[in-house]
């Protein structure tokens, strides 16, 4: 028996509001690999809430820290004022971060840390007297958030269209998505490293590199489909950054916290940002926070240039390490730490990895990409009719599967937590293939009722 809820009020983010109130789809409770509906089903969680529950539902070391929290102190001000969990937190995240990046800097989401990382970046060129480099670069397809700095970087186009100019000075590289020369790579592909001379051959004789802040691009763009780095291309960007004093940002709110099988994609890859933007796994997505992980000295630059007794960062919210936001992350990474959450991810990734590409053949599958605990799986559009192939699997593996995918496009993009079972990896891509076999050339769909 469903529950009954009036939908009028909640304006759904990026949801398709009339389709979903029309025949909702309610989850109301939730534990370890799994969601339960309101009408009592169980559903088996493919990607992680939002890429985010990376420890699986409900774990009990979290939930109790949060909780503990809440009843010794709710808030605590963020501004001239502290307390110890954020300081904790700001800790346990530097234990696991790249060494060298130890200074964190809080705010509530991914796109905070997106606008706070670019902020950091445009003030420390000022700060340290090199105010010319004012030019922010990004990627075609990345996606850094919905602030007004995260969408001037971001290239997805939906999400900028609307909303008139953003900031000046952006440039966007091209995205290395390349089906034709590497379709159904397993793990990185071949061919594509050359892009990122873009930034060196165009962008940066087209601007004079002098003017050039930072770069930021995902490790793996995962919002936009899942576009995976080609081999060497992001130690090409390191050096190019390097060569001009371009600060390099990697935006990890979903390659954090174990998605690769290592803390973070900038230890997978063996490349080391200026700063990372974490969000999401952070605290396993139990209270909202983000963060920007700092290199120390750009850090120690801001103490340096401001006089005695002042503010050296005017920048900040009113929850930055929030307690309870803090208490889920000393215990989340701890949980992390002491189940072997990553190492755990990179042993069940060939499998994974397997599973995924047994797709390859079936109808409608133009590409499967993949790496760590994270897959693409890209399928022919219907002409005239783009998203309504993916948009019909998710609905037929959510209603008649028992299995929570999520689409960007006509692209699938799984990312489990990283507790799955190979038995739950069985089930997840065997949901797939078996609504991919059923579909028809051209599937009837009905908003109302899909
Ligand atoms: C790479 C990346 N950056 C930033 C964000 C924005 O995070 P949030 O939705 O927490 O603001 C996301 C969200 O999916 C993301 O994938």
């Amino acid at each position: 028996m469903s529950i009954h809820v009036n939908t009028d009020h909640f304006w759904m983010p990026f949801t398709a509001n009339r389709q979903f109130k029309a025949k909702p789809r309610m989850l109301v409770s939730a534990s370890g690999m799994h969601y339960t509906t309101d009408d009592g089903r169980k559903i088996l969680d493919g990607t992680s809430g939002l890429w985010c529950v990376n420890a699986g539902h409900g774990h009990p070391k979290i939930v109790e820290a949060i909780q503990k929290q809440a009843a010794t102190m709710d808030y605590a001000p963020a501004f001239q004022m502290g307390h110890p969990k954020a300081f904790e937190a700001a800790s346990a995240l530097v234990s696991i971060a790249p060494e060298g990046l130890n200074r964190i800097f809080f705010c509530n989401d991914g796109s905070e840390a997106v606008d706070s990382a670019l902020k950091i970046a445009l003030a420390y060129h000022r700060v340290r007297g090199d105010g010319l480099r004012t030019r922010l670069i990004g990627r075609e397809r990345g996606y850094h958030g919905v602030g007004f700095g995260g969408i001037a970087v971001g290239g997805i186009a939906g999400n900028r269209k609307h909303f008139g100019p953003t900031l000046p000075g952006v440039d966007h590289l091209r995205h290395p998505l390349n089906i034709a020369q590497n379709a159904f790579s397993r793990g990185l592909p071949e061919h594509g490293a050359e892009l990122a001379d873009e930034l060196e051959q165009r962008m940066l004789t087209l601007h004079d590199p002098a003017t050039v802040a930072a770069v930021i691009v995902e490790p793996i763009q995962g919002s936009t489909g899942v576009i995976l780095p080609p081999k060497g291309y992001l130690q090409k960007l390191r050096s190019i950054c390097d060569r001009y004093g371009i600060l390099l940002i990697f935006d990890e709110v979903i390659t954090g916290f174990g998605r690769l099988g290592a803390p973070f994609a900038a230890d997978y890859f063996g490349v080391v940002p200026d700063m990372i933007v974490a969000a999401k796994g952070l605290t396993n997505a139990t209270v909202p926070m983000g963060a920007v992980i700092v290199r120390q000295d750009i850090h120690d630059t801001f103490m340096d240039a401001a006089p005695e007794n002042t503010i050296e960062f005017y920048h900040g919210y009113t929850y930055s390490g929030h307690p309870l936001a803090s208490a889920a992350a000393v215990a989340t990474i701890d949980v992390y730490r002491s189940e072997q959450l990553f190492e755990r991810a990179a042993d069940m990734a060939p499998y994974f990895e397997d599973a995924a590409h047994s797709l390859k053949g079936l109808p409608h599958v133009k590409d499967v990409r993949n790496l760590g605990l994270v897959c693409g799986i890209e399928l022919e559009g219907i002409p005239g009719k783009a998203t309504a192939r993916a948009s019909d699997v998710f609905l037929k593996c959510f209603w008649d599967k028992g299995v929570l995918i999520r689409t960007t496009g006509d692209i699938i993009a799984l990312s489990p937590p990283l507790i799955i079972e190979k038995s739950q990896i069985d089930q997840m891509f065997g949901a797939i293939a078996e609504v991919l076999k059923a579909q028809k050339a051209v599937p009837e769909f009905d908003s109302a009722t899909a």
